[in-house]
């Protein structure tokens, strides 16, 4: 059973390739197609999904997609489970598991994720809807004494019972422990807490007997705030995370697949290509991105089917970006000529 998992970990980290997360939930989807203007129907949720899993580029460069728990049983125009779509494309379907972060008892501005109870069952019905992998996010604010040790233990142990649940089940956990860039803080904050996330996950996943071959983290970057008066250029942002993931995660991960929280497209590119440039590495340093990959196709297609074709174009563009980024090819004029090109 480990073999397995560990290929399914190795699998997504290929390189050259990333994951794709598109599991924005009802709430989260809502607010990206506000943005463009779209209203949420659970049609157009599907045909925006349909054109993101359909598009020409996507095999290359895209690994796997981590999928909502509504997406996961939907079809694209031709009656095709997304699943299956996907798996026939060679990338590799994953599902997003967790309930979302809700307040922390007796903690004000903390939370913890939920979504425990019942797991084992659903992680079965994932598993027979086509899932090789899951993801569970935490998060983490800082300022005012935030996070508490409080926070981060709770966080840290209900991440370890999802990912054994998740390996008892067949389904390679991705770990995600996001410490949230919003606030003044510095990038010397950004990095301390980080740290102290990563080690009480790490903690936590070695007593709760997970193989972390068979796993793989979506950490945040080490960032200084957004708005902070301090901003870190590439090189800062680059050297303060690879010393933190140097110090807090084990060399038996294969692989690890940043988040772009709320970065710029081109900024989660740069600083990926950064790191990698540095290689090599004890794991593979990949990408799991959301808006990073999303933002430029969402704004080129905003809901009209005649848009499709301009919105794949916009999701491949970036993607062969970052899969660029993979192996510190990437360079501004690599993007204005693909630009160009596309
Ligand atoms: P972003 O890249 O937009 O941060 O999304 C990644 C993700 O999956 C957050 O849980």
């Amino acid at each position: 059973m480990n073999d397995a998992l560990h290929d399914t970990a190795r699998s997504l980290v290929a390189p050259g390739k990333g994951i794709l997360a598109a599991d924005e939930s009802g709430g989260t989807i809502k607010k990206r197609f506000d943005s463009i203007g779209v209203e949420s129907t659970e049609e157009n949720r599907r045909a925006y999904r349909d054109l993101l899993f359909s598009s020409p580029g996507a095999d290359q460069f895209i690994s796997g997609v981590i999928l909502f728990d509504e997406t996961m049983r939907q079809r694209s125009a031709e009656g095709t489970p997304f699943p299956q779509l996907l798996d026939a494309r060679g990338i590799i379907p994953g599902i997003k598991v967790d309930k979302g972060a809700k307040p922390l008892a007796l903690s004000e501005g903390e939370t913890v994720t939920e979504g425990l109870d019942g797991l084992r069952e659903r992680f079965e019905e994932y598993r027979s809807l086509g899932a090789r992998f899951a993801k569970w996010r935490a998060t983490y604010s800082i300022g005012d004494g935030r996070p508490s040790d409080y926070c981060l233990w709770v966080n840290a142990h209900a991440l370890a019972r999802y990912a054994a649940l998740a390996q008892e089940a067949g389904l390679v956990p991705i770990v995600e422990p996001e410490v949230l860039m919003d606030g003044a803080h510095t990038i010397e904050d950004s990095a301390t807490v980080t740290g102290r996330v990563l080690q009480a996950v790490y903690t936590e996943l070695h007593d709760q007997r997970v193989d972390l071959a068979g796993t793989l983290l979506k950490p945040n970057m080490v960032l200084s705030g957004y708005e902070s008066s301090q901003h870190s250029g590439p090189d800062d942002v680059a050297e303060q995370t690879l010393r933190c993931l140097y110090r807090h995660v084990p060399a038996a991960v294969p692989g690890i697949v940043f988040l772009s929280g709320g970065q710029s497209d081109e900024d989660a590119t740069i600083h990926l290509n950064a790191m990698n440039a540095r290689g090599p590495h004890p794991w593979q340093l990949s990408f799991s991105y959301g808006r990073a990959l999303q933002a430029p196709a969402l704004k080129a297609w905003r809901g009209q089917t005649e848009n499709a074709g301009a919105a794949q174009r916009a999701l491949d563009h970036r993607a062969k970006m970052n899969g660029a980024a993979r192996s510190g090819q990437y360079t501004p004029e690599f993007e204005r000529e693909a630009a160009a090109a596309g």
